[in-house]
């Protein structure tokens, strides 16, 4: 796409306040997209030069209704064509104890990262036009059973789903959808792990695989290649091997 075509094409990227999203946002300005950041803090919103920030917490249904109501007057205002939404931000948690169930835990993941995804395709999707590509994080976490990951890697497995199911009923309306699956990527979130995080890699190289595989609209987009064919290929292991593999010793 030219510079001058970009300028016109509006991305709408959540969780563009840290981490992934905030790189992804700097790499679309950078391309020359209008972007438009969102995120609940809105000063690391106003700090990515050339973005427009959105402030709004995804978990509140009102709020991203609101949102959406503003995107639709910026994108009227400024002759933009949303052409790309990357529902981005999301939050982990872990399951310490399985045997001590927390379902606080499990119910706050699954609201943040899949409930209020809901809430995301409600408003936004009506202003995606044709030839659109709609992008949902999940993660490779989802190829193999990790240990710990019980709220995490459900709510991410619902994230893929659903992104299959919508690509099947977009498909009429000429709107892709890509399921993203990183492997681990460095950001505040993955700071917060106790475990050896093998072949991690920047937001930044994240932002640059995220941008070529939302502008070729794969399917899904995995990365880094060498970790997440790996875990492909571990999936087709016998499960009780697997969970000999993974579980404490
Ligand atoms: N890092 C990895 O290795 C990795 C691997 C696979 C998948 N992922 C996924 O990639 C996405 C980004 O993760 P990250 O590693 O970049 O984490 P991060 O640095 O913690 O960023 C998370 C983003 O989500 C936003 N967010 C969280 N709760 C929100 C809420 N209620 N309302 C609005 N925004 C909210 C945060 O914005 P505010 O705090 O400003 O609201 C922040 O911008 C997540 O969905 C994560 O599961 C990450």
């Amino acid at each position: 796409m030219s510079t001058q075509a970009a300028k016109s094409t509006a991305v709408l990227i959540t969780g563009a306040s840290s981490g992934i999203g905030l790189a992804l946002a700097q790499y679309y300005v950078n391309k020359g997209f209008a972007v438009i950041a969102c995120g609940r803090n809105a000063k690391a919103l106003q700090s990515i030069i050339g973005a427009t920030p959105l402030s709004f917490d995804i978990t509140d249904n009102a709020q991203v209704k609101a949102a959406a109501e503003q995107l639709s007057q910026l994108l009227r205002q400024h002759d933009w064509k949303l052409q790309q939404v990357i529902l981005n931000a999301g939050s982990c948690e872990y399951i310490d104890n399985a045997l001590r169930f927390d379902s606080a835990l499990f119910a706050r993941v699954i609201n943040t990262n899949v409930v209020a995804m809901g809430y995301c395709l409600e408003h936004f999707l009506p202003l995606v036009g044709q030839g659109g590509q709609l992008g949902l994080m999940s993660s490779s976490a989802t190829y193999i059973p990790f240990p710990r990951a019980e709220a995490y890697g459900a709510s991410k497995a619902a994230i893929s789903y659903l992104g299959r199911s919508l690509r099947v009923d977009l498909a009429q309306h000429d709107i892709g959808v890509s399921v993203i699956c990183p492997g681990f990527v460095k950001t505040p979130l993955t700071d917060k792990n106790d475990f050896a995080m093998p072949m991690q890699i920047s937001a930044q190289q994240a932002a640059v695989a995220i941008f070529k595989g939302m502008q070729t609209q794969r399917k899904e987009i995995h990365f880094p290649g060498k970790f997440t064919w790996l875990l492909k290929l571990a999936s087709l292991l016998p499960e009780s091997l697997l969970v000999s593999l993974l579980a404490k010793k």
